[in-house]
């Protein structure tokens, strides 16, 4: 199946990032490259580009975009956790830019055996990374009741966790997305089912985050990557849900005003230094334009913070 991914509010990023020749860049999460072409564009000649992401399918599919660029690139199957560490044993002390477009690619959405999607019937799969052991089968089929109902409330936002988890426990084992899609929609009543996305929306993207570990390394991630960026240098993050959005939001506020002291504190003792200054007051969303040609950047939102 060829690679298809969109990416999106790509001048957007691309004038968040502010990119010029010379620079060196990381995309952590590089996909099929369609980001990661365009900084190329914009830091040769001179620059370099870093390239990130957990899927080995994703790097064969950069590798082959950004083929005209070769020798100004370098492609790494890991987690963005381990950007500190990728850097290091490259060679390089700190950066100009790093992206960040989080959530899972078109692609990924569209390859039926992945088990991504609540539209097609495939095994419990839903990893980024198909070389890591656990999967969405083992959530789905070893959480407890309490386990699941919790991931299903808190990163699915979903009103029925608690119905839906029981129903799953139930019904064991689980095997395929189709099976768990009709489970999902015994479990929710009938009127509230009518209207609003799919009914298994919110239990999948739940399922995924916890598979994928998505949002408690988010938070740690953005810290070290502000750390690898030089003096001016950017950090730009496109997110898809809100849960992801506030993580980014809070780390940025905590890294441009870090400081402790009790509030009314005439003068600051904690002598906790600003590490960024915040530069997209509002999240950057797509335009008008771009929702009509990828309905799929609906939800996303760009923030962007600049190294002090
Ligand atoms: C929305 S897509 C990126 C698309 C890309 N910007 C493009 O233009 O093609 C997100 C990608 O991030 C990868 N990914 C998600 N979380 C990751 C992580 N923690 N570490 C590395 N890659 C990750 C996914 O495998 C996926 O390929």
């Amino acid at each position: 199946m060829e690679f298809s991914h969109t990416p999106v509010l790509l001048q957007e990023v691309m004038d968040l990032l502010g990119c010029s020749p010379g620079n060196v860049v990381v995309d952590c999460t590089v996909g099929g490259g369609g980001h990661a072409y365009e900084i190329l564009k914009r830091i040769l000649p001179g620059g370099y580009l870093i390239g990130i992401d957990r899927d080995p399918n994703a790097l064969n599919a950069a590798e082959k975009r950004l083929e005209e660029f070769a020798n100004h690139f370098t492609l790494v199957h890991s987690n963005y956790i381990n950007m500190e560490r990728i850097l290091e044993d490259l060679g390089i002390k700190e950066v100009d830019g790093i992206l960040m477009d989080l959530g899972v690619s078109s692609h990924q959405l569209d390859e039926k055996e992945r088990g991504f999607s609540y539209m097609q019937d495939a095994s419990l799969d839903m990893r980024m990374d198909p070389t890591q052991a656990f999967s969405a089968y083992n959530v789905v089929n070893e959480y407890s009741q309490n386990e699941l109902r919790r991931i299903i409330r808190n990163y699915g936002e979903e009103r029925w966790a608690d119905r839906i988890a029981g129903f799953i426990v139930d019904n064991r084992p689980v095997e395929t997305t189709g099976q768990l899609v009709d489970i999902i929609k015994r479990a929710i009543p009938a009127g509230a089912r009518r209207s609003g996305p799919h009914p298994a929306k919110r239990t999948f993207q739940a399922i995924r985050i916890e598979v994928n570990q998505e949002l408690s390394q988010l938070g740690e991630s953005i810290e070290k990557a502000v750390k690898m960026l030089r003096p001016g240098g950017r950090l730009c993050i496109i997110t898809f849900h809100s849960l992801e959005d506030r993580i980014v939001k809070r780390a940025f506020r905590d890294l441009s005003n870090p400081c402790i002291c009790p509030t009314g504190a005439p003068i600051c003792t904690c002598g906790r230094k600003p590490e960024v200054k915040i530069i997209t007051g509002r999240p950057v969303t797509p335009s008008a334009a771009e929702l009509s040609i990828n309905p799929r950047s609906r939800s996303a939102k760009a923030r962007a913070c600049e190294r002090i």
